[in-house]
């Protein structure tokens, strides 16, 4: 019998690969990334089962061209790439890889708060530059305090939580807001105007979806204290981008950290590469080796229980 298709729009590691192929015809994307809108078209409409990536858009248009799928299993805990509706109105499951990577995201959401409070990663591009000519005096590179300040989380999740603990343990206040009212041991809800009043640091971890594209935009910020900062590990389309620009620009916050971005990748001569006060990461939150290996672990389980017509370990419902 025919093995069944499988389509990667990027490889993983070589020992899930080896595997799944003595299961199944197995093609992988390897030219250039994100796979060709139209290499993707054309190569799903072959496929049963498809893994796939936050930045691959598989929207009505790529689940009409395919006709055999069975599942689409995405390495990500995002799955704002996927018209979800249109996939299981045609019968297609979803799996997604959460879980795993909360503990690296939130890490990297505490990494960028100490950076920013800090200034680290703006010592160390001052002194790469050769700017570091004489030892610093008191008054010299000031961070602020991290004890004490106030961090605001925006999605009390998995990760949100997570990235609480992680605060509480510097001595943090933490204050969350979430959609639903809810309370939680590791911070105080408060409405999302709170949020943005009290927050020396806000940190997003919502999922991005109609109604938080563009959440953070410059009537929000023009509500936080302008010695705030905003770090997002989420999705970058929940902050306005040029609002977020225009307000660093203006002094109306005291900086950003950011792992996402409006459209990735971001290059060199974006503004926001540009401001000292403003730290860049390239969409790493979950790229850590044990995270990594897990996700495989789990994108390959879920494509598996999906080829058989089973739900993935992770639904997406
Ligand atoms: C996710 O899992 O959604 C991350 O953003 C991908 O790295």
């Amino acid at each position: 019998m025919a093995k069944k298709k499988v389509l990667f729009t990027r490889g993983i590691h070589d020992f899930a690969q080896k595997d799944l192929r003595r299961r199944y015809d197995v093609t992988v994307h390897s030219g250039k990334m994100p796979m060709p809108r139209e290499l993707l078209i054309s190569s799903v409409a072959q496929a049963d089962g498809l893994v796939c990536f936050p930045y691959d858009v598989i929207d009505k248009e790529v689940i009409d061209a395919a006709k055999n799928l069975k599942v689409i299993s995405t390495y990500s805990v995002g799955y704002d790439h996927i018209d979800i509706k249109c996939a299981k109105s045609r019968g297609i499951r979803i799996g997604h890889t959460p879980k795993v990577l909360t503990n690296a995201t939130a890490d990297l959401a505490i990494i960028l708060v100490l950076d920013l409070l800090r200034r680290v990663t703006e010592g160390d591009r001052i002194i790469r530059a050769g700017e570091w000519k004489e030892i610093y005096g008191p008054l010299d590179h000031l961070g602020v305090d991290i004890a004490g300040k106030t961090l605001g989380i925006l999605g009390m999740g998995r990760i949100g939580v997570q990235t609480a603990k992680r605060a509480k343990a510097f001595g943090m206040n933490v204050i969350f807001h979430s959609r639903r009212k809810t309370s939680s041991r590791h911070g105080e809800y408060v409405s999302l105007a709170v949020l943005l009043k009290k927050s020396d640091v806000l940190s997003i971890h919502v999922p991005y979806t109609k109604e938080t594209h563009e959440m953070i935009d410059l009537a929000k910020i023009q509500k936080m204290k302008k010695s705030a900062f905003i770090v997002n590990t989420a999705r970058g389309r929940v902050v306005k981008e040029s609002d977020l620009i225009a307000a660093l620009r203006g002094g109306l916050i005291a900086g950003a950290g950011l792992d996402v971005f409006e459209s990735e990748p971001i290059s060199g001569v974006n503004e926001l590469a540009k401001m000292p006060n403003v730290v860049l990461a390239p969409h790493i939150g979950s790229a850590t080796a044990e995270t990594r290996l897990e996700m495989t672990k789990i994108a390959v389980k879920n494509l598996d229980l999906g080829m058989a017509g089973k739900d993935p370990i992770y639904a997406v419902r």
